[in-house]
């Protein structure tokens, strides 16, 4: 049953953000993504799939564990899978917003397999599906943006990350009259906001890391908004091992079908730290509640989920919030 599997999957980012949010605030970005990821690691073999992690924590040689290519699972439907354990390491460490464990899956063959290198990223919710375009000028975006979405210029919030490359963006952005909501980490978060009312958040604008581009266009397919990405390659070496790899879209748009080939996606995240998507981790005597939200494409459900671990023998109140 497809809701048994959604559920089975989202013990998987739950176990991520219990094992992560203990290192909240710590300073230490390093152990909470080891804990991030040994948590994820350890749940997925309670699930009966038979998983390929298409996008993990880096090639076989420098991630022990959620390799590009490990097997995941404890056996049954072949699937493919993506996994960002711990998605904003930095927001973990120093106690900020949106921090997110996050995992993505389709059937076999469906993900793509997202090197480690840049993407230039666009993103926007199902009302502005149509009003932009990678490759287009961000003042274009911004006013086909604010048109399909009936409000002025003035009106729209950018989400961008905050780095030196996006200098001219920002202020091209400012130029063209929009209002922006600069994060440090976190754009998954950053796009996939777009397309939730409530967020603040209407357009994503901006280059970052190219796995969390498939995560958050994963996350796009299920809930009908629009990601559209091209690469950005920081070496000749890089593109050529990404021609090795036989990754599709080398020099050319990558569109929602090119990231993820299936109308049967599935995106799931846990909040690590609070958000405005997403609460993070609460410990109280005797257990913890997450908070998540799982999106399947497949039974075009959306669920806001709460979870509380009992860990241990004290009685308590559940309460209701
Ligand atoms: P972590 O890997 O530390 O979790 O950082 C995630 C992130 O902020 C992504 O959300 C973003 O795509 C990427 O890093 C940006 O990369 P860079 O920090 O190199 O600009």
């Amino acid at each position: 049953m497809r809701s048994t599997r959604i559920v089975e999957m989202l013990e998987v980012t739950e176990a991520a953000a219990l094992a992560a949010g203990r290192w909240m605030g710590k300073g230490d970005k390093h152990a909470a993504d080891d804990a991030a990821v040994e948590g994820m690691r350890e749940a997925f073999n309670c699930v009966e799939i038979d998983g390929t992690v298409v996008i993990g924590e880096g090639e076989r040689d420098e991630a022990p564990m959620l390799f590009i290519g490990e097997k995941v699972g404890a056996g049954g439907e072949p699937i493919d899978i993506a996994v960002d354990p711990l998605e904003g390491t930095n927001l973990t460490a120093d106690g900020q917003s949106n921090s997110l464990a996050v995992l993505a899956f389709g059937p076999q063959g469906s993900l793509l397999h997202a090197p480690d290198t840049y993407m230039k990223k666009v993103a926007v919710g199902p009302d502005a599906y149509d009003a932009v375009h990678v490759d287009a000028s961000a003042t274009e975006n911004i006013r086909n943006v604010a048109a399909a979405l009936k409000r002025p210029v003035e009106d729209l919030v950018v989400c961008i990350l905050q780095r030196d490359r996006h200098i001219e963006l920002i202020r091209e952005v400012r130029a063209a009259g929009a209002r922006i909501r600069l994060i440090t980490d976190g754009d998954v978060f950053g796009a996939v906001a777009t397309a939730i009312e409530g967020t603040g958040i209407h357009l994503y604008l901006g280059t970052g890391a190219a796995p969390e581009g498939v995560l958050a266009c994963a996350a796009m397919k299920c809930i009908g908004g629009c990601f559209m990405g091209r690469f950005e390659w920081r070496s000749p070496e890089e593109k050529a091992r990404a021609v090795e790899m036989g990754t599709p879209g080398i020099d050319s748009v990558l569109t929602m079908d090119t990231l993820v080939q299936t109308d049967e996606a599935a995106f799931i995240a846990t909040g690590v730290t609070d958000g405005e998507m997403l609460r993070g981790v609460k410990y109280f005597g005797g257990g913890a509640r997450t908070n998540s939200v799982a999106m399947d494409a497949k039974s075009k459900t959306v669920r806001f989920i709460d979870t509380i671990y009992r860990t241990g023998t004290e009685k308590f109140w559940v309460r209701m919030d």
